[in-house]
């Protein structure tokens, strides 16, 4: 929205946010002054609302989800409600509307645990844990109103993200915070996943040209070309920040995938480069989350605590990873 906003001077921006417990009215504090933005907090599930506001724009991005793989497994109903009847409603606005496109923001997660090699877009969607599958979902349905009713939508799917504002749930702003407070790290089982990493302003640029240039019922992969396991991520992560705090194995995640992996020539066809090196991005990273302390304080001592205790105490008091984990610790990536 802020890149849209100052890319295109003659853009105006209509931002739909439901506020979740991950959504912050501080993080659009800056916008209050620029005109060409509007905020309404609304559900994308209440049609009436969405009906409005899609008669108001020619195009609708859809950003709006529940996200968090470890949540769905605790709970999934949010997930299915937001990212799947969530997205249905806004088809179905774009569609009465006739918009000139919807781009469906979704996941490298919907193709499952790559093995070897890199999924391309055409690869089976294998979700292994309920957000992946409702993000899965999404895709078909938003696929399906391009084939059957021409709505020219568009689908991004995405590998690991990360950058400023980032809530404290997800791997790197948790470890940068857990850091910086001095507490240990919670690496899952042997901490050898691996994932993809790219910077949220490069997903940015992205979105953009896929905005502007992909094809009608194209799905296009956005890949980092910056694979790492989660425990060189930790070990970087600490190495940055510096500090006391040490890497903690704590019992896996149920269905973890082992590896994502993307092919992205389609994206890379319209001219998508990934600008920022892995390193560059996360020392940009650790500067936000270190000058933005009272930002995150601030999260962490409300609800967050709860979620914390119950998903990592609980699991520091089962069994952890044990001899594989720490074998890991030593050898690895
Ligand atoms: P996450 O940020 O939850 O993204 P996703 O599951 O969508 O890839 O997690 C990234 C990786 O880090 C994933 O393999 C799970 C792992 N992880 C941990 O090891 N410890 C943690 O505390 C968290 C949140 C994630």
């Amino acid at each position: 929205m802020r890149y849209l906003l100052e890319r295109y001077s003659n853009y105006r921006v209509v931002n739909l946010d439901k506020l979740t417990y991950a959504g912050n009215r501080d993080n659009i504090k800056d916008l209050a002054r620029q005109r060409r933005h509007r905020f309404v907090k609304g559900d994308i599930c209440n049609r009436p609302l969405v009906f409005r506001l899609a008669s108001q724009v020619d195009a609708i991005i859809n950003f709006a989800a529940e996200t968090h793989v470890d949540r769905s497994i605790r709970e999934s109903a949010p997930f299915l409600r937001t990212n799947m009847e969530g997205t249905g409603v806004l088809l179905e606005a774009a569609r009465h509307h006739r918009h000139a496109r919807y781009l469906q923001i979704s996941t490298d997660e919907v193709y499952g645990s790559i093995a070897t090699g890199r999924a391309d877009e055409t690869a089976p969607l294998r979700p292994s844990n309920p957000y992946a599958a409702s993000k899965a979902g999404a895709d078909l349905l938003a696929l399906a109103y391009w084939a059957t009713h021409r709505l020219p939508v568009l689908v991004s799917r995405c590998c690991n993200n990360y950058g400023p504002y980032q809530y404290p749930e997800k791997l790197i702003p948790l470890f940068i915070t857990n850091a910086m407070m001095g507490l240990p790290l919670p690496v899952y089982g042997d901490g050898l996943h691996r994932r993809d990493w790219v910077h949220v302003l490069d997903h940015c640029r992205a979105v953009d040209l896929l905005l502007h240039h992909g094809s009608p019922g194209g799905v296009y992969n956005v890949g980092g070309g910056q694979e790492r396991t989660n425990l060189a991520v930790a070990r970087e992560i600490l190495a940055r920040v510096g500090g006391s705090s040490e890497i903690s194995h704590v019992p896996d995640r149920p269905g973890h995938d082992r590896r994502y992996a993307i092919q992205d020539e389609a994206a890379r066809g319209l001219g998508y480069r990934p600008a920022l090196s892995f390193g560059e991005g996360l020392a940009a990273t650790i500067d936000w989350y270190r000058a933005k302390r009272p930002w995150w304080s601030k999260i962490r001592k409300g609800a967050f605590r709860q979620y914390y205790r119950w998903q990592y105490d609980r699991r520091a008091r089962r069994p952890s990873a044990g001899r594989q984990g720490a074998a890991a610790t030593r050898g690895d990536s």
